[in-house]
C-alpha cells in the first residue's frame, strides 16, 4: 500500500514553478529517497505534504488523507525539515520534554527516544553546545516521540561527518525493519545509493524517474542514472 502519495502536485511561488505535476507514491515499510539537485523542489514537495505550504494544484496525501485531516498527527508522522528548531538554553532532554508535554506524550518516552538516537550521554547538556550531528539526532528524537508510522526527513545527512552518515544509515534501516515508512530527501547520490530501497528523482520540479534502486540504476551507479536522466536539461 502507498503510505504517501503525490497526485499531480504543483506549487508556484510567483512565477517560479517549484513543483510541476508531481505524481509519485511511497510504499509502506520502505526507505524511499526523494532525490534531485539544489532547487529541484524536494523541500517544497515535503512542505506541501506536511501542510506547511499550500499546493497550487493537485495534492499530497499521507496514509490516505491530507496532513491536516490526520488524527493525532505526531503518532502518525514524524518529520524533520531542519534541525534548528530547538531552544538552545535548554538541555536536549528538556527540549524533548517540552515537545512531549505539548503532545501529551508521557515523559518516559523522552528517555526512550534519547536512547534510540544515542544521545543519553549528552541529554543534560544545553542544546546550544551540541554539534551538528547531535542536533540532527535530537531532531530525530523529537520526530520519534509519538512513535509514528511514517518519518519524513529533509536532507538529514547534510553536514554530517562519515561517522554520522554511517550511523544515520544504520538507524534508518533499523526503523524500516520495524515496519516504519521513511521518505528522505537528499542530493547526495552516492550516499543514497547505499541507504534507500526506492528512488524518486526530480529535477526542475518534475518527476524524472521512480522505481526500486535496482530498476533505476541497473548495474551502474545512482549518479550515472541521474546524469543520464537529467542530460540535456529537464525544461
Ligand atoms: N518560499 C519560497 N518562496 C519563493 N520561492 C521558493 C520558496 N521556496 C522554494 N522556492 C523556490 O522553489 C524552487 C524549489 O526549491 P526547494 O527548496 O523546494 O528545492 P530543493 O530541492 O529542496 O533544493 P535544495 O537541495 O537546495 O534544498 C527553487 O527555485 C526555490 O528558489
Ligand atoms: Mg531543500
Amino acid at each position: 500500500m502507498a503510505a504517501i502519495e503525490f497526485l499531480d502536485l504543483g506549487k508556484k511561488y510567483g512565477k517560479v514553478r517549484s513543483v510541476r505535476k508531481l505524481t509519485a507514491s511511497i510504499t509502506e515499510g520502505k526507505i524511499t529517497g526523494l532525490l534531485g539537485p539544489n532547487g529541484a523542489g524536494k523541500s517544497t514537495s515535503l512542505r506541501c505534504l506536511l501542510g506547511l505550504a499550500k499546493p497550487t494544484s493537485g495534492e499530497a496525501k499521507i496514509l490516505g488523507v491530507h496532513y491536516k485531516e490526520l488524527k493525532n498527527p505526531l503518532t502518525q508522522i514524524g518529520a524533520v525539515l531542519d534541525s534548528r528548531g530547538f531552544h538552545g538554553g535548554l538541555t536536549g532532554k528538556q527540549n524533548l520534554k517540552v515537545m512531549a508535554a505539548a503532545a501529551k506524550i508521557p515523559d518516559a518516552r523522552v528517555d526512550e527516544v534519547l536512547k534510540l538516537v544515542d544521545l543519553e550521554a549528552a541529554a543534560n547538556k544545553k542544546a546550544k553546545g551540541y554539534s551538528l550531528g547531535m542536533k540532527q539526532r535530537l531532531s530525530l528524537a523529537g520526530a520519534l516521540l509519538g512513535n509514528p508510522k511514517v518519518l519524513i526527513l529533509d536532507e538529514p545527512a547534510n553536514g554530517l561527518d562519515p561517522i554520522g552518515i554511517a550511523w544515520l544509515r544504520g538507524f534508518l534501516r533499523t526503523l524500516a525493519n520495524e515496519g516504519k515508512t521513511i521518505l528522505v530527501s537528499s542530493h547526495q547520490l552516492a550516499e543514497m545509493q547505499s541507504t534507500v530501497d526506492d528512488v524518486i528523482i526530480i529535477n526542475h520540479g518534475m518527476l524524472m524517474a521512480q522505481g526500486s534502486m535496482k530498476e533505476i540504476i541497473g548495474e551502474g551507479t545512482l549518479e550515472d542514472a541521474f546524469l543520464k536522466l537529467t542530460a540535456g536539461g529537464a525544461r
